[in-house]
């Protein structure tokens, strides 16, 4: 019998990773999975439980690690990294490491250890942001926060590589994405285990800032896609166009939950806060890719799993992440005008 083929997914026991790892075990069965991840804060192995993988605990920027990581895998898919925006405003150092030196590192072991095909999971975020229009592959890169910054200099060094090693590997660049266990700092999560809790939503702004939203499992399969029919050297959007403002996202997790829309509170805005990120798509579908939910049925899939899954995200919300909230949001919240609808 042939040994089953090995694809390495290096931040795999986070929120894009682990559902990943699921997608590919469900779609991809005769493919055997391993998972590198350093279980920093937003790392969590609970994310993997039955999902049928090997998980190794490591830093994907400490070489022999990455090495041992890749032995005899066929393909590398990468999604760990430090991805809160906010976090990347109190201290860029973690952003640096994981998203730049990591990235590099990862890479440059995954060509000497011969792997055939990889891709790089990026964001939309390295494009800056926009009033009007969507991105193409091609345009320039003009991240506005540190943790965009970090990833488009990500994307860079894996382009210069395929340039100067013509290492098979391609980058995806997708919008926002929402689904089962993404960490409670992200906006979505957020909103609704504080709905849920009877606790104040805070909303930057006014809410007016818009964000087009993808369903996780969409993600899954167009990095998926990507793999297997990506052009090696090439970047591919992701997206969904189920743009929509951020209250109105606040508004419809109140209505799903059952709470109150006055919970939803307006606090001073995020610093540099992009207006609205919006991509064109096109060479992705032109892969045969189409996005499943809308963005109706994919905010009611992650607000109706949090509603569920209390066992998951109520341990985390002790510790750091109280730390982490209190402050970010305490003095907002201080004083905060309630939303009346
Ligand atoms: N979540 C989104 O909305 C979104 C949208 C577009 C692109 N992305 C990109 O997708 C990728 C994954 O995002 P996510 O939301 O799943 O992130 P996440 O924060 O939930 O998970 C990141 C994972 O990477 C691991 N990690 C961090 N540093 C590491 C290191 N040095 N070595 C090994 N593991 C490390 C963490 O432990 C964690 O498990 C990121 O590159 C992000 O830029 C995310």
């Amino acid at each position: 019998m042939s040994a089953r083929p090995i694809l390495l997914v290096a931040g795999g026991a986070g929120f894009i990773g682990a559902n990943f790892v699921r997608h590919v075990r469900a779609n991809r069965p005769d493919w055997q999975v391993r998972v590198l991840d350093a279980l920093t804060y937003a790392g969590d192995r609970r994310r993997l439980d039955g999902a049928g993988c090997e998980l190794i605990v490591g830093d994907i920027a400490h070489r022999p690690t990455a090495a041992a990581a890749l032995q005899g895998a066929s393909w590398l898919v990468n999604v760990a990294a430090e991805t809160h925006v906010d976090r990347s405003l109190l201290d860029v150092e973690p952003f640096l490491h994981a998203n730049v030196l990591g990235v590099q590192r990862l890479f440059e072991a995954a060509r000497l250890a011969g792997v055939a095909k990889a891709v790089h999971v990026s964001t939309d975020e390295v494009y800056g942001e926009t009033r009007g229009g969507a991105f193409r592959e091609t345009d320039a890169l003009a991240p506005r926060n540190p943790y965009a910054a970090s990833k488009a200099a990500g994307d860079l060094m894996l382009l210069a590589a395929w340039q100067t090693h013509q290492f098979p590997l391609c980058i995806t660049r997708g919008v926002n994405t929402i689904g089962p266990w993404q960490h409670p700092e992200k906006a979505v999560p957020l909103f609704t285990i504080n709905a849920i809790r009877g606790q104040p939503l805070p909303l930057y702004g006014r809410g007016a800032q818009q964000r087009d939203r993808l369903h996780v499992d969409d993600h899954a399969s167009a990095i998926l896609t990507v793999l297997e029919r990506g052009e090696p050297g090439e970047v591919y959007n992701v997206a969904a166009d189920n743009h929509c403002d951020n209250l109105t996202v606040a508004q419809r997790i109140c209505a799903r939950v059952g709470a109150p829309p006055s919970l939803i509170h307006f606090v001073t805005d995020r610093t540099g806060h992009d207006w609205n990120y919006a991509l064109d798509a096109a060479k992705l579908r032109a892969l045969g890719w189409e996005r499943r939910y809308d963005f109706g049925a994919a905010l009611d899939a992650a607000v109706d799993w949090y509603l569920a899954s209390p066992d998951w995200w109520e341990p985390i919300l002790e510790g750091e992440f109280q730390a982490y909230y209190d402050r970010q949001y305490g003095e907002r919240l201080a004083g905060a005008e309630a939303f009346r609808a």
